[in-house]
């Protein structure tokens, strides 16, 4: 592409790298959105980092072609959590991307008269993107995970909008359980933090909330359903994180030599095999899995995504670079990214939150009732 003159608008990159998420084209549009407001071309690349491999892989992102993604799932650019640019490996990993790889991707972006580039992602694609910054490429982050793991930021989008499709999920369980008098066991994402579980399990009335912070003992969960069953309730509900496992016990993984980060998956068959062993009682599994992640994001998603989305654009006008967009009391500003990476934000097991949990009566496996 023949350069720009120095008079020409400025023109930034985009790209999501990670799993995808509700929320990803709110944060496109948002990019969009504020970019063009200020006469600058953004370069939306594909599938993630795959998308700077030669000779570049993009469209240009007019306002008009933006227009109503807000609303949709999925992303219109493409993602990965696998590939060349992949940071993290097996089970909390790290890798660097190897120099000739970095070298062909920043000439990518050269080439292409990109003065700077937005990555939205989880801890891999920040842990990348941190590598470009270091290399002398500049750089903005913006959070996203489903797990709400990230720590540096209170809240990303696409939470939100799991854990609606857990609480629903949860909904529908209740009255098949209840017409059967059965145990419903019902395994949601969360590898190393159980927000999922625990805010979806709260918000659909589970009796208990089984996730990765929290160790949990079968015995503990059989008589709480038993203690349930004296009290006359007809079924239960157990919600229970993927990455979430019994005390002592390692992680239940479906897959652990790919590419990129192992595949969890598992536990809840574990958990509703063990507990109707236990109880004597008839128990089914349910595993949510990417039903999780895609389909319309909420609007609370909608609105944070958005201004995440703006407040990146705001970041590289304010030539601040190195740093990722975060949320925290009800404001959105910005953290330096080395700060916000390989640091998770985990469920507190004496938090506010699974204390009011267990003060309505929510078992979650860790002392007896
Ligand atoms: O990190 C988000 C997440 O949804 C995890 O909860 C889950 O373990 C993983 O992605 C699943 O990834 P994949 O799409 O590769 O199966």
């Amino acid at each position: 592409m023949e350069n720009r003159s120095q008079f020409e608008a400025m023109r930034i990159g985009l790209l999501n790298g990670g799993g995808d998420c509700p929320g990803l084209n709110a944060v496109t549009h948002g990019v969009v959105g504020a970019a063009s407001k200020l006469g600058w071309e953004v370069l939306g690349f594909k599938e993630g980092f795959e998308g700077l491999l030669s000779p570049g892989h993009f469209k240009v992102l007019k306002r008009s072609k933006t227009e109503g993604i807000l609303k949709l799932g999925g992303t219109i650019l493409g993602t990965t959590n696998r590939g060349h640019f992949s940071s993290k490996v097996g089970e909390g990993g790290i890798r660097r991307i190897p120099d000739e790889l970095m070298q062909e991707a920043m000439a990518t972006l050269r080439e292409n008269d990109v003065e700077a580039l937005i990555c939205v992602g989880g801890d891999g694609t920040l842990t990348t993107a941190l590598q470009f910054q270091e290399d002398g490429f500049p750089i903005v982050g913006v959070p996203k995970t489903i797990d709400n793991d990230l720590g540096a930021t209170a809240m990303t989008f696409g939470f939100d909008s799991a854990t609606q499709v857990v609480v629903d999920a949860l909904d529908r369980l209740q009255t098949t359980a209840e017409s059967h008098q059965r145990v419903m066991v019902l395994e949601v994402m969360g590898r190393h933090a159980g927000w999922i579980a625990l805010y979806g399990g709260v918000g659909g009335g589970a009796s208990s909330i089984l996730i990765p912070e929290i160790p949990f003992h079968y015995e503990h969960i059989a008589d709480c359903l038993a203690k349930r069953e004296e009290r006359g309730f007809r079924s239960s509900l157990v919600v229970v994180a993927e990455g979430a496992s019994p005390a002592g016990l390692d992680k239940i993984y479906e897959e652990t030599d790919g590419d990129g980060e192992s595949r969890l998956g598992g536990v809840g068959d574990r958990v509703a095999e063990e507990l109707s062993k236990l109880t004597g009682k008839e128990t089914r599994c349910t595993t949510l899995g990417h039903l999780q992640r895609g389909g319309s994001p909420t609007s609370f998603d909608r609105i944070l995504a958005t201004r995440f989305g703006v407040k990146a654009v705001n970041l590289i006008e304010e030539k601040r670079f190195g740093r990722m967009v975060s949320y925290q009391q009800y404001h959105v500003g910005s953290v330096e990214i080395e700060k916000a990476v390989r640091k998770l934000n985990l469920v507190d097991p004496k938090g506010e939150i699974v204390r009011a949990a267990k003060s309505v009566g929510i078992c979650f496996g860790d002392e007896p009732v």
